[in-house]
Order: C-alpha cells, then sequence, then structure tokens
C-alpha cells in the first residue's frame, strides 16, 4: 500500500516537475527596461533614461521606498544593449563603462543592500537583438560564471541570430551551466515565442524542467491593439498553455505598460487582470520616478497581487465569450476563486453582464459565495451559485471579482 501511494506521488511530481532552484514559486514581479527604454543607449541627449546605471539604481530607489518591494516587486532587470560591442581580453562579456562606470556586480551590491534582486539579459546567439555579443554555444559556460561573478539573481535569454537547431542545445545548455554555477538564478527563456510557441514544436514539459519562465509570444507594444492580440493569443491557444504553467514554471505574456503612454486606465485594469488571471509575472516597464498616481494604485493593488500570487499556481482560462464580451476564470487556494469579465467593445455606452457563478463552474459552496470588486474595492453581496448577479463593464474595460466561500469573513488582504 505504501509502493503504491509513493509510486503515484512519484508519477505526479514527474508530471508536473519544475526547474528544482526553488526559485519564483509564485509568478515573478519586479521591472524590466525593455518596453520603455529600449536600446537607448544616448546618455547625452537622454541622461535620465537611457540604458546604464543611473536608471537602474533612480529605478531601485523608488522600488525600495515607493511601496513596490514590500508588495512583492523585487526583480530589476536590465534588457539588451548594455555591454559592449566586444568581450574582453579573457572572452568575457562586459558592461559598457561609460553607463556602467562601477560596473555590474557593484549594480547587484547596491540592489542587494535595498532588498532588491538584479536581472540581466544574454541572447542564444551569434548577437543579441540589438546587435550586442550574444552568447554561442560555446561561450555558455563563460557567460553563466560571468554572471553568477556578478551575484546577478535573473537571466533573460533571448533568441536572435540562431537557428532552432543551435536552440535546442543552447537553451538546456544554459540551464545546466547556471546550475553549475551554484548561485540560484531565475532563468526566462525567449526560447518558445521563436518557435511559434505551440506543440509539437514547442515541448512545454521540457521547457518546465529547464526555464522557470518563458516568452510564449510576441514582444508588447506601447498600445491596447497589443494587449488585445496578446490575450487572444493565449485565449486561444489556452489548452496547450495553461498546463505547462505551475510553481516555478510560468508562461510570461510579455511586460506590464500601465503608467506608460498607450493604455487609457480602464484598458490599464484589463491588462492587469488577464494578467493575475493568467498566473503571469508582473513585469513592469514604466517610469516609476513619474508614475502617476493612478497608475501606481492599480499596479499595488493588494487584492489583484493576492490573485497573481495564489499558491496553487493554476493558470486561468478564457471561459466564455459573448459578443465584445469575454468572461475568465481562475481558480485559487481554498476555493477561492477570481472572475475577469472584458469588455473589448468601443462603443461607448458600459455594457451590463448578468450571469451567475454556477454558469462559471463555481458550485462546491452550498453556502455561497461572497463577490468582491477588485478594482472599486467594494464588496458586492453573497450570491447562492445559481443566483444571478450584474456587472457593469465600461469599454474597452474589465470588472475583476475575488470570489471566496460565505463562510470566510473577509477578503483576505
Ligand atoms: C545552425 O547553425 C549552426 C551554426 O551556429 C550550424 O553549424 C548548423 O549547421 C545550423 N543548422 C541548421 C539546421 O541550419
Ligand atoms: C541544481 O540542480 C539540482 C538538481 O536539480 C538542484 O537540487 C539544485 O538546487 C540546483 N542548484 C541551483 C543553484 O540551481
Ligand atoms: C518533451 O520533453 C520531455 C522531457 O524532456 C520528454 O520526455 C518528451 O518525450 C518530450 N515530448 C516530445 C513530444 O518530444
Amino acid at each position: 500500500m505504501h509502493l503504491v501511494s509513493l509510486g503515484i506521488l512519484l508519477a505526479l511530481s514527474a508530471l508536473c516537475s519544475s526547474l528544482d532552484n526553488g526559485l519564483v514559486r509564485t509568478p515573478p514581479m519586479g521591472w524590466m527596461t525593455w518596453e520603455r527604454y529600449r536600446c537607448n543607449i544616448d546618455c547625452k541627449t537622454d541622461p535620465e533614461d537611457c540604458i546604464g546605471e543611473h536608471l537602474i539604481k533612480s529605478i531601485a530607489d523608488k522600488m525600495a521606498d515607493s511601496g513596490w518591494r514590500e508588495l512583492g516587486y523585487v526583480y530589476i532587470s536590465i534588457d539588451d544593449c548594455w555591454s559592449l560591442k566586444h568581450r574582453d581580453s579573457n572572452g568575457r562579456l562586459q558592461p559598457d563603462p561609460d553607463r556602467f562606470p562601477s560596473g555590474i556586480k557593484a549594480l547587484a551590491d547596491y540592489l542587494h543592500a535595498r532588498g532588491l534582486k538584479l536581472g540581466i539579459y544574454g541572447d542564444m546567439g551569434t548577437y543579441t537583438c540589438g546587435g550586442y555579443p550574444g552568447t554561442t554555444l560555446d561561450t555558455i559556460k563563460i557567460d553563466a560564471e560571468t554572471f553568477a561573478s556578478w551575484e546577478v539573481d535573473m537571466l533573460k535569454f533571448d533568441g536572435c541570430y540562431s537557428n532552432s537547431s543551435d536552440k535546442a542545445l543552447g537553451y538546456p545548455k544554459m540551464s545546466a551551466a547556471l546550475n553549475a554555477t551554484g548561485r540560484p538564478i531565475l532563468y526566462s527563456c525567449s526560447w518558445p515565442a521563436y518557435e511559434g510557441g505551440l506543440p509539437p514544436k514547442v515541448n512545454y514539459t521540457l521547457l518546465g524542467s529547464i526555464c522557470n519562465m518563458w516568452r510564449n509570444f510576441d514582444d508588447i507594444e506601447d498600445s491596447w491593439a497589443s494587449v488585445l492580440s496578446i490575450i487572444e493569443w493565449f485565449a486561444v491557444n489556452q489548452d496547450a498553455l495553461q498546463p505547462a504553467a505551475g510553481p516555478g514554471r510560468w508562461n510570461d505574456p510579455d511586460m506590464l505598460i500601465t503608467g506608460d503612454f498607450g493604455l487609457s486606465y480602464e484598458q490599464s485594469k484589463s491588462q492587469l487582470a488577464i494578467w493575475a488571471i493568467l498566473a503571469a509575472p508582473l513585469i513592469m516597464s514604466n517610469d516609476l520616478r513619474t508614475i502617476s498616481q493612478d497608475a501606481k494604485n492599480l499596479l499595488q493593488n493588494r487584492l489583484l497581487i493576492y490573485i497573481n500570487q495564489d499558491s496553487l499556481g493554476k493558470q486561468g482560462k478564457r471561459v466564455a465569450k459573448a459578443g465584445s464580451l469575454e468572461v475568465w476564470t481562475r481558480e485559487l487556494v481554498n476555493e477561492q476563486y477570481a472572475v475577469a469579465v472584458l469588455n473589448k467593445g468601443t462603443d461607448g455606452l458600459p455594457k451590463h453582464f448578468t450571469t451567475n457563478l454556477a454558469l462559471l463552474n463555481i458550485t462546491e459552496c452550498t453556502f455561497g459565495y461572497k463577490l468582491y470588486d477588485v478594482f472599486d474595492e467594494e464588496f458586492l453581496g453573497t450570491v447562492k451559485s445559481e443566483e444571478p448577479f450584474v456587472v457593469t463593464i465600461a469599454p474597452t474595460g474589465v470588472v475583476l471579482l475575488f470570489v471566496h466561500p460565505a463562510s470566510t469573513k473577509h477578503h483576505p488582504v
């Protein structure tokens, strides 16, 4: 009997195995340069916004003193364009000394002293996407060792300038090389995005065992159209993607653009709600030094973060579509749920939507559920599974509900 249950346990853990570095049992949260700052290396014209240690340190100061870190936003990642165009005499990658005069190790120390973690960027290929030195099969080991010697905490490994067969060798090899350094380094793989993001070309079982997170689809841009195209792709392909996610291994629909130029207030809520349902990494790319109070309040919404960080680690799904409305649900621990009703319509008038929890497959609790509006921060009432309720959703906006058993008193945060 013992042997049988042990066997079942082993089979289960094999099915759900994730990269065994102990990191990101809930989706990582933080900030990254790419979407907002791109490959801006012009520190003469743009001293505040160029890729360099000044930008990273000033963001780190904000992260540490404006409430972000306490909520879990701890990774600060430098994306492409940090290095010189050539390796040093020992064959190692080196930061541009004009923009990173103190070096990467000192920058990591600066972040660590503030309770933050530093991410860096590399590329499996001859060059990075921005044309800086890439990592080829024969430089994987030295690059992993260099990053570890700088005490970096995360590596985003892009995939420009290599073919599929080199990627198939390089991504697992970098995973092993990072492990061999002995330093736990969150490993973010862009590999699937280069292979169309879907099986059979992408093997999500394999990815989950070598990477902590991965980009599945196109880069986000600063527009609602970009957010919508990502949401639609994740919905259409959810049956292939949803089982890939779990503690230690996350699908990454790309950065949060709340606080930038392209999204309205309602659209920002929509991105955040769907990213929370998707158990997506919450990696902002914005300017924390000048961000509006409205954007900050959205990004710092505790219940939104609670939903995103749920320890079950189960990615949610789109469960219904009717006209411009979509309903998304995510199962959380302790018979709690998140429900998002998204209105993709643009015809001005907010839409009323009537539903009940049974229709959304939320039925276990005989005493019903309490409904809480996450963004309005408002208790809406207690309903039985079959009891209809109405939500009203602004154009291109969302209503995100936190649903919990009526027997529990309050929402958790
Ligand atoms: C992929 O690129 C490598 C060079 O990095 C080359 O040796 C190999 O032949 C290429 N493979 C294919 C299938 O094109
Ligand atoms: C390396 O991998 C082993 C085996 O999977 C694991 O136990 C260990 O924690 C890993 N170490 C690091 C630093 O990732
Ligand atoms: C996917 O990778 C896993 C783990 O490496 C392997 O066992 C499995 O056979 C692969 N699946 C396919 C369809 O290649």
